[in-house]
């Protein structure tokens, strides 16, 4: 008798193997050159409202915040549209950790969306801001955050974590009076890889949905996913079939009545795709891993992203084909990202130049909160000097560390002291993030279509929630 033996997964042939794989994966994936047949509209586009910037510079000086509020409501109308085409049921959260500033979702209330927070500090803002429908998800809730949850019921759905979560909600709900409504819930189920810190796996939700059944007070209702950074809905439309399989063969007819909602989280990129600098290409991290010394060139490069239509399509489109009882449920989302990426640029003006090649602005990158600009390209565009053309001028801020970067580049005739920059697209994950390290952060002055105004951030009330400045 012959035995076979598995190549043990450390042998040299195996570790040879896998480092093809990568390779070649490396190569299949690679990301294109950024043309100028994409990057050249997106300026012309930019530079359409240069002299409401120019405005905005020199009545409010910068650095600033620019909120274009047309913009994010016609974002909003382009998404809503997108995916009323396909779906008749289906409601829209905004991810308000992607921008918690208190003029944008307001908007989005007003547009007729929910809120999706992530913390108490973000319920006590949601809740502030009269929002009726909110969707409070997230892993390590506190005692003090879901109490909050609970006594505002009637305007709150809690997306719980784990089964310690539920045991210390079925805890609270015996404390408070359980007159009115119950809570309603939803239970996140862990699905992407190196995000296994939340939700619980799909084997287990038959068996938390009986257990939440079972607390007085609570109402089950749905169940909760999140993808995330998904250039197109592939991974959406994945979790929707497993999903999907999952409810018709392993959940009896009894906790399947109990399900109204299947909320697929957000993670839909923007169209425009993801534009990388040279050293966060594949190619350019395995080349530096190589040659840590190695030059990489100026160029930019991008991946390409499915437009909203194609995702709404391919999303409603799955959904849809898995039958009951998946189809039963109404589709909820909640998008963050791309509501609010165009919907706030940051404008700068340059205050010193050390010699043809290097400026110094008066904002720093801790109007980003991180350093962006070190991973992604971000066109910067001289507003004062406009052009199509590139010039190689390193671009930095004015914090009292090297690696206070807006860019090394300037889409401009030449810059000088005095002209006011754009930092284009900058709403998604950068006010929420800002921080006063060094300099202050930015006010906010905010278009709407016809004035600008500046907006102070609103001192909203804290319903009790400890530092509920988001
Ligand atoms: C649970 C959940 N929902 C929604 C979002 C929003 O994602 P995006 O801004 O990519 O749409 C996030 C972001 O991390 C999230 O964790």
């Amino acid at each position: 008798m012959t035995m076979m033996y598995a190549r043990p997964k450390n042998s040299r042939i195996f570790q040879a193997y896998k480092l093809v794989k990568t390779l070649f994966k490396v190569f299949k994936n690679r990301e294109e050159v950024l043309l100028g047949r994409i990057l050249i509209p997106y300026l012309k586009g930019i530079l359409e409202k240069k002299n409401v910037f120019l405005v905005s510079a020199s009545k409010f000086s910068t650095p600033q915040y620019f909120f274009d509020e047309p913009c994010l409501t016609e974002m909003t109308a382009r998404f809503m549209e997108s995916f009323s085409r396909h779906l008749s049921r289906y409601r829209v959260f905004y991810a308000m950790k992607s921008n918690s500033f208190a003029g944008i979702c307001r908007r989005l209330v007003a547009e007729g969306l929910g809120l999706d927070v992530s913390s108490g500090s973000e319920l006590a803002r949601a809740l502030s801001l009269d929002c009726r429908e909110i969707i409070f998800s997230g892993p390590g809730k506190t005692d003090e955050e879901l109490r909050l949850a609970v006594q505002h019921r009637s305007r709150v759905t809690l997306l719980m974590d784990s089964l310690g979560e539920l045991q210390r909600v079925s805890h609270i709900l015996k404390q408070e009076p359980v007159q009115g409504e119950p809570l309603r819930a939803g239970i996140r189920i862990r699905h992407q890889e190196g995000w296994s810190k939340f939700g619980i796996p799909l084997d287990d939700l038959g068996l938390f949905l009986k257990r939440a059944g079972e607390v007085r007070g609570l109402d089950p209702q749905g169940i909760q996913v999140h993808s995330s950074w998904n250039l197109d809905p592939g991974p959406q439309a994945e979790i929707i079939r497993r999903i999907g399989i999952h409810l018709s063969r392993n959940l009896p007819e009894g906790l399947l009545k109990s399900l109204k909602f299947l909320d697929i989280g957000g993670g839909f990129w923007p169209e425009q795709g993801e534009w990388l600098n040279a050293q966060n290409t594949l190619w350019g991290k395995l080349i530096q891993a190589v040659d840590s010394d190695f030059e990489l060139g100026p160029g930019h490069y991008y991946r390409k992203a499915c437009s909203i239509e194609d995702f709404a399509e391919q999303i409603a489109g799955t959904y849809l084909q898995q039958g009951p009882p998946l189809s039963n449920l109404e589709l909820w989302m909640e998008p963050g990202r791309w509501l609010s990426h165009s919907a706030m640029h940051i404008l700068l003006s340059v205050v010193d130049k050390k010699g043809k090649d290097m400026v110094i602005t008066d904002g720093g990158t801790n109007l980003l909160g991180w350093e962006r600009p070190l991973s992604e390209f971000i066109p910067l565009i001289n507003l004062t000097r406009p052009s199509l053309t590139e010039h190689r001028v390193r671009v930095f801020g004015s914090l009292c560390t090297p690696h206070d970067v807006w860019g090394y580049s300037i889409f401009g005739k030449d810059v000088r002291v005095g002209d006011v920059i754009i930092v284009p697209d900058q709403g998604a994950y950068t006010y929420s993030l800002s921080q006063s390290f060094i300099k202050p952060k930015a006010r906010v002055i905010q278009y709407g279509g016809e004035s600008l105004r500046e907006v102070e951030e609103e001192g909203l009330k804290d319903f009790g929630i400890r530092s509920s400045n988001v």
